[in-house]
Order: structure tokens, then C-alpha cells, then sequence
């Protein structure tokens, strides 16, 4: 079975289309490598003994996109090509809004002048905004955001849900993700941050191996167990293999919306503790004032995933650290670049 995986070469799009091979899917690419490289490509041949046929080109190009439906047959798309840096957002919100809600009408366009009408689609958990209690439920009201980023996700989101209510045979799941770390445990694929890492794990990642002087703590006057913030950290594994679980959704019509979280709270100075425990030594790190736009805690309930997918996540923080840190250390400078 086809299955087209836009940004597939990306951190998540690629153990995904890993975790598709294993299960006999046929992932096919389109990327346009504005943040990966084509020597991801080496690396999934490495794990699976199998090299998915790559594209490269945008998905807000419609002739290209549609080139690609017309070589294939596709069962399903899984789309994850899109920007994804929050602070990034608030200086170039016309960019993402062009890729994410721009680049994900196209595509949706595309899939139905081909015929192809079952979508998963990588939402967050930041559509949810800042004011529910945790955990957080798929019912809850989304908006109340507090940037470009989070707005373009909830824009696609009620887009898909207009186009599903209008056109009542698409099947379209809607995959809020909570807080993805570690690697595959090989070593061989992992995050591969260009410049400063924005988020946690990777940051410590490179305080570790030496990169980073010091890791900031954004705030431990929070209500929370020990003051620092507090996360849902899934492993990319576990979320990769949700992708394959929500394929089971592709003959149900309608749409189906899945948090895809641990269901546990882990705070930054746990998440720093893991991680010295991963890499046998300890991580400098000093507290700095909160940084804006952060909320104290966010978990997620995911029991739905759990009943109607028959998923749930297996690893610890402790496993993922050990990820992340066999990733690091065998790649030093990322993936190389070509
Ligand atoms: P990533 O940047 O590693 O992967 C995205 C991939 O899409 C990259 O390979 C990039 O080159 C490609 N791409 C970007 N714009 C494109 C375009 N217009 N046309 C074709 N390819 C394009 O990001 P990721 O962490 O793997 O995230 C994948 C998806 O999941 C994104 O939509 C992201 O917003 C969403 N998401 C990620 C997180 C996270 O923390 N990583 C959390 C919630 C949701
Ligand atoms: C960020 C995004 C969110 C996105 C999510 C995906 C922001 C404001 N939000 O969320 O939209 O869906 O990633 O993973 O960027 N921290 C530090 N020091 C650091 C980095 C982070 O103390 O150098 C703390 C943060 O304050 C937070 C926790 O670590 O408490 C996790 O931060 P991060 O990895 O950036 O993720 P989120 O803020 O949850």
C-alpha cells in the first residue's frame, strides 16, 4: 500500500516512514529539505534494508504535488511538511502561514482532484491555548494561542473539519502531539536541530556533549512539584508508531481527532536528572527568569487513542534520554550533509 508522507525526511516524518516499512507499508517522500537532508534517506535504508522513493519539491506547488498523485496510487497521506519554530513564527508569521495553512489546502486540494481522501495530519498540543486544566482532552475548546505557530495548526485544523463536514467521505485524523524527544535506538536517526535548539531535550543534548556551556532553566517558581515546568515527553518511536495505528481510521469517514502523549508529567529538572543518568555525568544548568508565552503544566489524557487505536506509549523518560544521547554522541554534527 502507497501511503505519501510529506516531510518525511523531517525528525518525526522519518521514523515514521521506518516504522511504516516494518509494517509493510510503501512510504513514498515529498520534501523539500528546508529542514532535513536527503542523507536521512541512507539512514532509514540502514534500519529497514529499504530506500523510499524521495520527492523533492514544496507542497504549496500544486503541479508538483499533483505530478506525484499521478505516478502513485495512494491509500492515505500523512502530512507532516511545515514549520514548526514557535519564536520563529512571531518574526515571519506570513511564512508559516503561507507553508502550514497555505501548503496544507493544497494538498488537500490535490488529494481530492486525485481521488485520495484519507489524511492524518500532525497537529499539537498547543492548539489547546492556555486555558484548560491538564490533562488535556480532545474534547476541550482549542484557541486562546499565543502565537503564529500554534494559530497556523488550529487554522488547519478547522479547515479539515469544514472540508470533512462538507465532503462526507473524507476520513481525516487529527494527531495532537505533545512533547516529541529521543531517537531511534540505533543511533542512526534522531533530531537534527539547525542553530540553537529551541527545545529542551536537544538543548541538553548538545550541554552534554560539550557544545553548550549551560542549559537555562526557564523558571522554577511555578506551581509545580519541584517549580520547573512540567511536560507530556513521548518518544518519537511511540509517536511514529501512532501514524501506522491511526492508518486503521482510514476506512472510517469523518474526523478523528487523537492527543498522542504519555499521559505523564515530567518536569525539566526530571528531564535533567534522566539525562545525567543517560550520560554518566552532570549537566551544568542555572535558573533564568520564565520565558514568554510558557505555561507551567501540560499533559495528556490519551485514553481515546488508547480505546480506538489500540495505542498507547511504551518507554520511559529514562529510555528516552538514553536515545537521544546514543544519538548525540554518534552524531556529533548531525546527519551528514549529503
Ligand atoms: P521537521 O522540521 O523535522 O520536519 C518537517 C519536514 O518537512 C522537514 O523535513 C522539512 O524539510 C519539510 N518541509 C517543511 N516545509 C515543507 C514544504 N512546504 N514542502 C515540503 N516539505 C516541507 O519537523 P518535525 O519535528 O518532524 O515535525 C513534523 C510535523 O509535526 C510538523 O508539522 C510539526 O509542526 C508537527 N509537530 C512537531 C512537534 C515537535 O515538537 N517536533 C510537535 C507538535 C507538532
Ligand atoms: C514547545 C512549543 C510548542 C510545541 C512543542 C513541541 C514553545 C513556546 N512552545 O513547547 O508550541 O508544540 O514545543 O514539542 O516553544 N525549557 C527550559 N530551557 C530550555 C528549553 C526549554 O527550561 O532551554 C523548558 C520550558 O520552559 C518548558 C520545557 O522545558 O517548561 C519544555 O520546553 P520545550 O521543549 O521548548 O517545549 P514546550 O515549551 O512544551
Amino acid at each position: 500500500m502507497n501511503i505519501l508522507v510529506t516531510g518525511g525526511l523531517g525528525y518525526i516524518g522519518s521514523h515514521t516512514c521506518v516504522k511504516l516499512i516494518e509494517a509493510g507499508y510503501n512510504p513514498i517522500i515529498i520534501d523539500n529539505l528546508y529542514n532535513s537532508k536527503k542523507s536521512v534517506l541512507q539512514r532509514i535504508k540502514q534500519i529497514t534494508s529499504f530506500t523510499p522513493q524521495f520527492y523533492y519539491g514544496d507542497i504549496c506547488d500544486k503541479p508538483f504535488v499533483d505530478s506525484i498523485f499521478k505516478k502513485h496510487d495512494f491509500t492515505a497521506v500523512i502530512h507532516f511538511a511545515g514549520l514548526k519554530a514557535v519564536g520563529e513564527s512571531v518574526i515571519k508569521p506570513l511564512e508559516y502561514y503561507e507553508k502550514n495553512v497555505y501548503g496544507s489546502i493544497c494538498l488537500a486540494q490535490v488529494m481530492r482532484d486525485n481521488n485520495v481522501k484519507n489524511l492524518i495530519f500532525s497537529s499539537s498540543a498547543t492548539v489547546y491555548g492556555e486555558k484548560n486544566p491538564v490533562p488535556y482532552v480532545e474534547s476541550y475548546p482549542t484557541g486562546n494561542i499565543t502565537n503564529p505557530y500554534g494559530w497556523s495548526k488550529f487554522m488547519v485544523e478547522q479547515s479539515y473539519i469544514d472540508l470533512s463536514n462538507a465532503e462526507k467521505e473524507w476520513s481525516i485524523s487529527l494527531l495532537r502531539y505533545f512533547n516529541p524527544v529521543g531517537a531511534h535506538p540505533s543511533g542512526l536517526m534522531g533530531e537534527d536541530p539547525q542553530g540553537i535548539p529551541n527545545n529542551l531535550m536537544p538543548y541538553i543534548s548538545q550541554v552534554a556533549i560539550g557544545k553548550r556551556e549551560k542549559l537555562s532553566v526557564y523558571g522554577n517558581d511555578y506551581p509545580t512539584k519541584d517549580g520547573t515546568g512540567v511536560r507530556d515527553y513521548i518518544r518519537v518511536e511511540d509517536l511514529a508508531i501512532g501514524h501506522v495505528a491511526a492508518l486503521k481510521q482510514i476506512n472510517k469517514s469523518g474526523i478523528h481527532i487523537y492527543n498522542l502523549g504519555s499521559g505523564i508529567g515530567n518536569s525539566v529538572l526530571e528531564v535533567i536528572a534522566a539525562y545525567e543518568k543517560a550520560c554518566g555525568h552532570k549537566l551544568a544548568y542555572q535558573i533564568v527568569e520564565r520565558r514568554a508565552g510558557d505555561i507551567a503544566a501540560f499533559w495528556a489524557d490519551a485514553s481515546r487513542a488508547k480505546q480506538e487505536l489500540d495505542w498507547q506509549t511504551q518507554y520511559t523518560l529514562d529510555e528516552m534520554a538514553k536515545d537521544s544521547w546514543n544519538w548525540q554522541m554518534k552524531n556529533p554534527n548531525g546527519y551528514p550533509n549529503e
